[in-house]
């Protein structure tokens, strides 16, 4: 049994909390948002994540929320950053959390603590977690540390299972006591553990995200040929994705990636690649197509309708990925704004994302469900495809319709189906 703090009660660390929690450690979960601690302490949790309601609550022994660093790190052996490191103008990440958060960790070195970051960050990163910690404690009475990185890679929606069961488990680490406190921490976890030094696991972190946003864009940029010569992208995945050295997963086109991982993180990663002195251009072609993609979506709704303007639009899913509430950089937006400012006139239902959209996009007429989106719309446009959209009645809606133009930015439905119900149907790439 560790003592662990995780500072940061957001996806990362309430996941990264629970799951820790559940293979027998005791963990303090502190956030400098108090209002947020005390809902915690009730049981309310912030972010829709499935089972981690119930993950929490199984453990809730163990598990205890505090809004005071001092108070986890004081109690704690190993803490482990999990604080945002969101975008700044010129797309860098604003590391001002992990530094304030270093600072704080500095004041309060009562005994050898093993400082981890699982925040996402730039290479070089932990240097400078530990020259802050080194300028902020006292010399005199400051216990060792060591810093250490151990990136995740968990995907909002199945966070839980990525954490319990990873391909791989990162640790950067510069020190041999550091290596053996983690690799103890992750044993029970059934997983090649890779040790490397501490810039080599923040650099598998940011190569890992972009190299699946690159699929993603490889994948969108072959459906855009396919649509040009009368190919099936999704038949092109299968092929190209049974070859080993490939893999099928990552090469669904869609409407291109979202969520606040892969756009900021590309953007990181081109940024920081240029400040050590090289030039990744690779990864702003990436970002070049997804933008592109979006556009893409927006004028498949338009060459269908003509005329936009006082159009109506029943828009099926909002969030960037089904399970999740999640707005953030979602597709959905750049579309919809485009199609908005177009003069349409938007309905949308989605099964969790709606409170958050509706901030975003006030314009929006939010529905209870997919008929009372559907009923006397122009156009059906699939976003996200949740399990609750792959089994719609079509021929049920398609009586409340005006138009049975159907647009699946998600290639969740069988064309020659769709068109056998008299639907006039694109898909991506198809
Ligand atoms: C991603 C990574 O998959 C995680 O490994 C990583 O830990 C996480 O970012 C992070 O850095 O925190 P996530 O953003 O939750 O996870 O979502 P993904 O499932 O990776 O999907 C990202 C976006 O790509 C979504 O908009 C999704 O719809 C899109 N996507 C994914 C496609 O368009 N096609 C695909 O084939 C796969």
């Amino acid at each position: 049994m560790k003592k662990i703090c995780i500072i940061g009660s957001g996806y990362v660390g309430l996941v990264s909390g629970a799951c820790f929690a559940e293979l027998g450690n005791r963990v303090i979960l502190t956030d400098n948002d108090e209002s947020k601690i005390e809902s915690l302490k009730k049981g309310k949790i912030p972010i829709y994540e499935p089972g981690l309601d119930k993950l929490l609550q199984k453990n809730k022994t163990r598990i205890s929320f505090s809004s005071s660093i001092k108070e986890g790190v004081l109690k704690s052996e190993i803490i482990f950053i999990c604080v945002g490191t969101p975008p700044c103008d010129d797309g860098s990440a604003d590391l001002s959390n992990v530094e304030r958060v270093a600072a704080e960790i500095a004041g309060n070195l009562n005994s050898y603590k093993l400082v981890v970051d699982k925040s996402t960050v730039p290479v070089e990163t932990g240097e400078w977690v530990k020259t802050t910690i080194e300028r902020n404690s006292s010399k005199k009475s400051a216990a060792a540390f060591d810093v250490a990185s151990n990136p995740e890679f968990l995907r909002e929606g199945t966070a839980i299972h990525d954490f319990l069961n990873p391909d791989r488990v990162v640790i950067g680490v510069s020190s041999k006591k550091a290596e053996k406190i983690l690799t103890e921490l992750y044993k029970p976890i059934k997983a090649p553990i890779v040790v490397t030094d501490i810039k080599s696991a923040e650099l598998i972190k940011h190569a890992s995200n972009s190299f699946l946003a690159m699929k993603i864009s490889f994948i969108n940029a072959v459906g855009n040929i396919c649509e040009k010569v009368g190919a099936d992208v999704t038949k092109v995945a299968h092929g190209m994705g049974l070859d080993k050295r490939i893999g099928r997963a990552f090469l669904d086109a869609g409407p291109g990636f979202g969520g606040f991982c892969f756009p900021k993180d590309l953007e990181a990663f081109y940024w920081i690649s240029k400040k050590v002195g090289y030039d990744f251009g690779l990864l702003h072609e990436v970002k070049k197509i997804n933008e592109e993609q979006k556009k893409n979506i927006a004028k498949k709704v338009e060459d269908a309708l003509w005329i936009v303007k006082d159009k109506t639009i029943a828009v099926l899913g909002l969030a960037f990925k089904p399970n999740t509430d999640d707005m953030r950089m979602a597709p959905s937006i750049d579309i919809l704004n485009e199609l908005n400012s177009k003069g349409a006139k938007i309905k949308a239902y989605d099964p969790q994302s709606m409170a958050k959209a509706k901030e975003l996009m006030p314009y929006i007429r939010y529905c209870k469900n997919v008929e009372e989106t559907c009923k006397s719309a122009d156009c059906i446009l699939l976003l996200t495809d949740w399990e609750e959209f792959k089994n719609i009645d079509f021929k049920k809606i398609k009586k409340i319709l005006k138009q049975s133009i159907l647009i699946d930015a998600r290639n969740v439905y069988d064309p020659g189906k769709m068109k056998k119900l008299g639907f006039i149907f694109k898909g991506i790439g198809k």
